[in-house]
């Protein structure tokens, strides 16, 4: 199924797509007062698998609480909802879009009497950047926005409004000819993509920038630290002057939607030969493999979605399965 069919989830009920309509005075519109997650199951040897979907729910919960807002559900009946939505939509694989907003009440600005309302979306999304990009990388630009400075807009909660910054930063980058754009924080540090965290490599040492650089702290970004941390490699996270980007060996994209997307120049300077680079390459592949079931999946980061799968890899440090 594609983007605009199939069930959504609703406020604890699931509707069609077409009826899973809110109020054009609801508070969200008008203010951006959301939190949301973006997520992904796959297809495996083994089934339907989200790939650490307990951690996206946690940094949802995480967002809510930075915002104040209180969401009619736990953390585990809207995991649970996913589950259920993925079943009822009998998805393979699937984008998972859960959304906590601020609901119809009054238009104050003040949020905190408006109800907090939750649905969950799901749609069959390819790869981001295109197919093409994942092998011969994409090229970007540092953006002319800057990553909202720290105490303005909090970019560890995943929110709506946030996403005003990363609009402008990507339709700068595609209006010039760039798949995306870079941007530094406000002190001229490097910091991420629109909608994805950054890694460079530098001597085989992988770098990427820490929380304090205004990023998203991505779920995919820890995934590929651990991942590096796995293989053997060096892996640093610390604030990144703009001039790495230009002397960097190799440099990529790590996301939920682009997953892991090689760099190929920056402000139309190659980066390293050009194409994607042998660490890059490692570390696409071994995420690959992890989300799509090829190898062990040591880190329990696995949740298998309909009955009569695995419902989560036993494995050494994993997590067990939730009742
Ligand atoms: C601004 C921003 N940074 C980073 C990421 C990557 O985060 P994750 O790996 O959890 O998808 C995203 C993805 O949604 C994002 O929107």
């Amino acid at each position: 199924m594609s983007f605009g069919t199939g069930k959504i989830w609703m406020n604890g009920s699931l509707v069609n797509w077409g009826d899973a309509k809110i109020h054009i005075g609801s508070h969200v519109v008008h203010y951006g007062s959301a939190v949301f997650e973006g997520a992904r199951c796959y297809d495996t040897p083994r089934g339907t698998a989200c790939f650490r979907l307990d951690t996206h729910m946690t940094r949802l919960f995480d967002s809510a609480k930075i915002y104040r807002m209180e969401p009619a559900y736990s953390k585990a009946d809207l995991h649970n909802a996913v589950l259920e939505t993925i079943r009822a939509n009998q998805y393979k694989a699937c984008y998972i879009r859960p959304i906590v907003y601020r609901g119809y009440h009054t238009l104050g600005v003040n949020p905190l009497p408006v109800p907090v309302d939750a649905a969950i979306l799901l749609w069959e999304w390819g790869a981001y950047l295109g197919e093409d990009c994942l092998t011969n990388g994409v090229d970007v630009r540092v953006s002319s926005w800057a990553r909202a400075a720290a105490n303005t807009f909090p970019t560890l909660a995943k929110t709506s409004s946030n996403y005003a910054n990363s609009a402008l930063i990507k339709m700068e980058a595609i209006t010039e000819g760039y798949s995306e754009g870079i941007a530094l924080d406000t002190a001229g540090y490097i910091s991420e993509g629109s909608g994805q965290n950054l890694f460079l490599v530098r001597n085989n040492i992988v770098y990427t920038p820490p929380v304090t650089a205004s990023i998203l702290p991505g779920i995919t970004r820890d995934s590929v630290m651990t991942l590096a941390k796995d293989l053997g490699f060096t892996v640093r996270e610390e604030m990144l002057p703009r001039e790495m980007l230009y002397i960097a060996d190799e440099a990529f994209f790590v996301g939920t939607a682009v997953e892991v997307t090689p760099i190929r120049s920056v402000d139309k300077m190659q980066i390293g030969n050009g194409r994607r680079g042998p660490i890059t390459e490692a570390l696409q592949q071994a995420f690959f493999d992890v989300i799509n079931g090829r190898i062990e999946d040591k880190h329990g980061w696995l949740e298998y979605v309909y009955e009569g799968e695995p419902r989560r890899a036993a494995a050494a440090g994993a997590r067990t399965a939730r009742a």
